[in-house]
């Protein structure tokens, strides 16, 4: 498993035409000119995965899916899956963001099966788990995650290479971060909770921290324990920003 080197993606959700293709352009140089100690990926919306897998071949950028269908080819009008997203030149995946847990109902025994296809498919997925605002004012937060993290993860997932990434859903997009001591308290359940689904194993795993990660907030929080890098939305977008983040890991 990968794990010594903090891994910074961006996830440009639903934003990106072929004129965007120009800032993973810019990234790819960037990233060949300062040759950063972390791993940099872009996670693009499904339409650019193979421009981009071209734009970004032979560099230092890995290039990742947001979400994937659980099975590999079916009647499901508008899916992908994971192996159409390896077959375009991805190699990691973004699964179970919250955005999709609220907008589409899908549940953690969804993502499990997500989180299996992604697997066979080859590719590295990046399980997201987080809580909402009104659970953490009513202290549930721990007890929210790990129980993403428990049903989630599906077994065996510790022999091969992923990530999970906690994203508070009160952080994203709105300016907001906890506090370093509240990244580290669930940083650190998250972890015990990894350990106690899959084992030692899933100890070298990284968690990566997402919600509102900015150029100016990212060396303090990529500092903190058991942060393992970034998962970044809105300071993904433009190369010049997410560098400065990537800078800072
Ligand atoms: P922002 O960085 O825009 O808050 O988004 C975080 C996120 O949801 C990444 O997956």
């Amino acid at each position: 498993m990968k794990q010594s080197v903090k891994l910074i993606a961006g996830n440009w959700k639903m934003h990106g035409l072929s004129s965007a293709l120009s800032e993973a352009q810019a990234l790819k140089d960037a990233v060949a000119a300062s040759q950063p100690a972390c791993r940099v990926a872009l996670c693009p919306p499904a339409t650019l995965t193979d421009r981009m897998s071209r734009t970004l071949s032979g560099g230092g950028v890995e290039l990742g899916g947001q979400d994937c269908h659980e099975k590999v080819t079916g009647a499901f009008t508008g899916s992908v899956s994971a192996e159409m997203l390896a077959d375009a030149g991805a190699t990691l995946v973004i699964l179970g963001h919250s955005e999709r847990r609220a907008a589409y109902g899908e549940t953690d025994a969804d993502i499990a099966a997500k989180v299996e296809a992604a697997i066979a498919a080859g590719l590295e997925p990046i399980i997201c788990v987080g809580e909402t605002l009104e659970q953490r004012e009513a202290g549930e937060a721990v007890a929210v995650v790990s129980a993403q993290v428990a049903g989630s993860l599906p077994d065996g997932l510790s022999e091969r290479d992923f990530a999970v990434a906690y994203e508070p859903v009160w952080a994203i997009g709105t300016g907001l971060t906890p506090t370093l001591e509240q990244i580290a308290e669930v940083h650190a359940a998250v972890r015990a909770a990894m350990v106690k689904r899959l084992g030692e194993t899933a100890r070298p795993a990284p968690i990566l921290y997402g919600g509102s990660v900015k150029p100016d907030n990212a060396a303090e929080i990529l500092a903190t324990a058991e942060v393992g890098g970034a998962l970044v939305g809105g300071a993904s977008l433009k190369a010049e920003d997410f560098l400065k983040i990537v800078n800072a890991a």
